[in-house]
């Protein structure tokens, strides 16, 4: 058969409105290999958690020392911010907290797993209040067991919490109205296995997503559903490679329905579009370590100011920071051809051709060239196919 070629699209890209924004129309997030260390071990004892406030204060849940740590936008540590084992309510499994988090009055909530219940900490009351649990460990409709992940609705002040040795997600939302239960143990679509993490997309109807730990897998709640579907990896299959999940511990998403995915079994976060059987390698190497491009026991990671991805990378006492950068796109040419061709990718000082042979779809990029980690491999090629006909339009429609 003579070879066809049509060529659907033709567009050159000098500038892309909103690219740098994310959650918008960013063709090709990146975030850097190697981290810098905004705090380490001098001042850090096995820190748990993080949580960054609207006015991009860092608060680090240093479970090892008891306290809670702030840095501010001036780097300076305030070490002393709550000294946790000085308080009333503090005993010694309160060590064991697991995350932290905060709503827009400037509380703090803490996890604190050895007591099963929600301390709400705030600058009137520094002695600390249960907000949640309390009541021993247990099954009961006002316990829990071990829970490891938890996620405050700013807008309801509802906590969502993976109660996860009893294998099922909270949502507390107050003695008047009540605590609602999902799932139990187990494998099938209405249940979790040791669940350490979840999130709540409360800009899309309370989409609730769950690091379903122990099944290998994230879970999609639509809000009321009485089961879930997996959106990222495979139930009870667990490895190394971009379609498997390793005992995956936290999850959040973003408005483009964007998992990122922090597995404990390769210590690395991967992003995942919710309704793909893939993800891309963002952070870690798929092997735990101590270099700048590794973390080892980390639980639990946030998102910074500018987007920057900061871990709480546990076992090496320190908080990474991977730093967040957009690539321009400057030339985008989509092709039609009944004929496969090979995939090539060539470099230049200042940019980066890339072309892709998906059957019969042939699609070449030119990038400018950021630095020397900028790669376009051929699989992200083909997720950003589907951005950049939205894209198209949205130009057409300026
Ligand atoms: C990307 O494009 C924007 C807008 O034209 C420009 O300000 C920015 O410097 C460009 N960045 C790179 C890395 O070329
Ligand atoms: C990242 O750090 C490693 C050493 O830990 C170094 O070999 C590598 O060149 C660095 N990569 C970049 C992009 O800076
Ligand atoms: C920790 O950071 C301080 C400065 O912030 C530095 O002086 C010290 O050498 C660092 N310690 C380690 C073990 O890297
Ligand atoms: C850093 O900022 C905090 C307030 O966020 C302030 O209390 C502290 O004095 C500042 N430290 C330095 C060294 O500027
Ligand atoms: C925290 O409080 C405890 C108990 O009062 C005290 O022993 C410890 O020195 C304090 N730590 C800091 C860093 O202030
Ligand atoms: C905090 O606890 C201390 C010691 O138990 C007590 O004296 C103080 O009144 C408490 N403060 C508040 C606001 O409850
Ligand atoms: C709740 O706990 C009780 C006592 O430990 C146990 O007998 C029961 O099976 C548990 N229920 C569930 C649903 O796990
Ligand atoms: C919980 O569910 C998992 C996965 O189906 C199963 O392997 C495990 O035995 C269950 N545990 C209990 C206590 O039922
Ligand atoms: C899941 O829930 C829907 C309704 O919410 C129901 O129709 C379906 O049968 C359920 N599937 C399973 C496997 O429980
Ligand atoms: C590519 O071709 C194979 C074999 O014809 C087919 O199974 C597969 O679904 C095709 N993939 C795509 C993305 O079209």
């Amino acid at each position: 058969m003579r070879q066809q070629y049509l060529i659907v699209l033709h567009i050159i890209i000098v500038f892309i409105p909103k690219c740098f924004v994310f959650n918008e129309d960013c063709l090709l997030s990146q975030w850097s290999s190697n981290a810098t260390t905004l705090i380490n071990s001098t001042y850090l004892n096995a820190p748990r958690d993080i949580y960054v406030d609207k006015n991009n204060i860092l608060y680090v849940l240093d479970t090892g020392s008891g306290r809670i740590q702030r840095l501010g936008s001036n780097l300076t540590l305030e070490t002393t911010f709550i000294n946790v084992t000085a308080r009333p309510l503090f005993n010694s499994r309160s060590i064991s907290s697991a995350a932290i988090s905060g709503d827009l009055n400037g509380n703090i909530y803490i996890l604190d797993t050895g007591n099963a219940r929600v301390i709400k900490w705030s600058l009137d009351n520094m002695n600390g209040t249960v907000v949640a649990g309390g009541n021993g460990y247990g099954n009961a409709t006002n316990q829990l067991n071990s829970p490891d992940g938890m996620f405050i609705d700013v807008n309801t002040l509802f906590i969502w919490i993976a109660d996860t040795y009893n294998s099922r997600i909270v949502r507390w939302e107050s003695p008047s109205t009540g605590v609602f239960f999902y799932g139990s143990n187990g494998s099938n679509s209405d249940q979790f296995y040791l669940p350490f993490g979840l999130f709540v997309d409360t800009d899309d109807s309370n989409t609730l997503y769950v690091a379903d730990t122990y099944n290998h897998r994230v879970q999609m709640w639509m809000s009321g559903a009485t089961n879930g579907t997996t959106v990222a990896g495979q139930t009870g299959t667990y490895g190394i490679g971009p379609s498997v999940l390793y005992y995956p511990v936290t999850v959040i998403g973003d408005k483009n329905q964007n998992l990122f995915i922090l597995s404990s079994g390769t210590d690395s976060i991967m992003k995942w579009k919710v309704g793909s059987n893939m993800g891309v390698l963002i952070v870690g190497t798929y092997s735990s370590g101590s270099s700048s491009n590794q973390l080892y026991f980390s639980y639990n990671f946030k998102f910074g100011p500018d987007n920057s991805i900061f871990v709480a990378d546990t076992g090496n006492n320190r908080i990474q920071k991977f730093a967040f950068s957009c690539v321009n796109v400057t030339s985008i040419t989509t092709m039609m051809t009944t004929k496969p061709t090979s995939t090539v990718t060539s470099r230049t000082a200042s940019s980066i051709l890339t072309t892709c042979l998906f059957n019969s779809t042939i699609m070449s990029m030119t990038t400018i060239q950021r630095s020397s980690s900028v790669f376009i491999d051929c699989f992200h090629f083909q997720r950003l196919s589907i951005i950049f006909s939205s894209i198209f339009i949205l130009i057409i429609n300026k």
